[in-house]
């Protein structure tokens, strides 16, 4: 059986995971770091895989960041053009999991096959209901929260909001993740231990766990290890351990 330490009843709704490393492990084999991305695709699938039979249901994979276009050209195509054949790859996988896949992030700014693969893929797995695999792609906080106060600002002059009586929870409703709750975990890999520009709003209570592991070498154990260091916390909200206690 999946995971026999981790409690069903304490399992995260939603798990975000900066996927970093696949460089720095391509390096160590003294291969090119387009090498390291495609043995990457091998750690989505087993992550993805795991989340699913476990009952997660929202994994959010950070893929690509805005800032990610200041890389060397070769590895911007290289990662773009591996996006396009996963999403075709792992389609059929995909509807045979019944996990329906979501994208967050400018999309408009992607090369047209990597959008139309990914479009393709949404919409072919828009009905399946068991989890939903978010693809964070050209991805960037900052933008997202920008975007939301653009619109927030546009319905107001609209008179369509009052924006004096706007509250933390109508603002996320302007967040390409509104549909969606915050995380209640967030995994980096890689020993890497900063958020570089990834769901800031969305975070604001999540637990945090880093590992050292590169991405390229994650695998089912190491997601399950993250989520029992989850279960093992007090998560208080501002209030007292002796509180929490009380009530649970
Ligand atoms: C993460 O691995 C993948 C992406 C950012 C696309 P990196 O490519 O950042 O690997 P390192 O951090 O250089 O080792
Ligand atoms: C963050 O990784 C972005 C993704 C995992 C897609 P980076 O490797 O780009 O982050 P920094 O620049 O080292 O913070
Ligand atoms: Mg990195």
């Amino acid at each position: 059986m999946l995971g026999s330490d981790i409690n069903p009843d304490n399992l995260p709704q939603h798990i975000a995971i900066i996927m970093d490393g696949n460089g720095r492990w391509a390096k160590l084999q003294g291969k090119p770091r387009v090498f390291g991305h495609k043995h990457g695709v091998t750690a989505v699938r087993e992550v993805t895989e795991a989340a699913a039979e476990l009952g997660i249901k929202y994994l959010t994979l950070y893929a690509f960041s805005t800032e990610n276009w200041s890389r060397p050209s070769i590895e911007v195509n290289a990662l773009m053009s591996l996006l396009v054949e996963t999403v075709r790859k792992e389609l059929a996988t995909l509807n045979k999991n019944n996990i329906r896949l979501m994208a967050i992030g400018d999309l408009s700014k992607l090369p047209d096959k990597t959008r139309e693969s990914l479009y393709e893929g949404i919409e072919n797995t828009r009905n399946n209901t068991r989890m939903t695999l978010v693809l964070a792609l050209n991805y960037s906080a900052r933008w997202e929260i920008v975007e939301a106060a653009k619109k927030i600002a546009d319905a107001s002059i609209r008179k369509e909001i009052d924006p004096n009586v706007l509250e933390a929870q109508d603002f996320s409703n302007y967040l390409s993740t509104r549909d969606i709750p915050d995380p209640e975990l967030l995994i980096r890999t890689s020993g890497e231990q900063r958020i570089s520009n990834f769901l800031l709003w969305q975070i604001a209570y999540s637990e945090l766990f880093f590992t050292p592991v590169l991405w390229p070498d994650f695998r089912k154990e190491h997601f399950l290890a993250a989520i029992t260091d989850y279960q093992s916390r007090e998560r208080r909200f501002g209030k007292t351990s002796e509180q929490i206690l009380k009530t649970s």
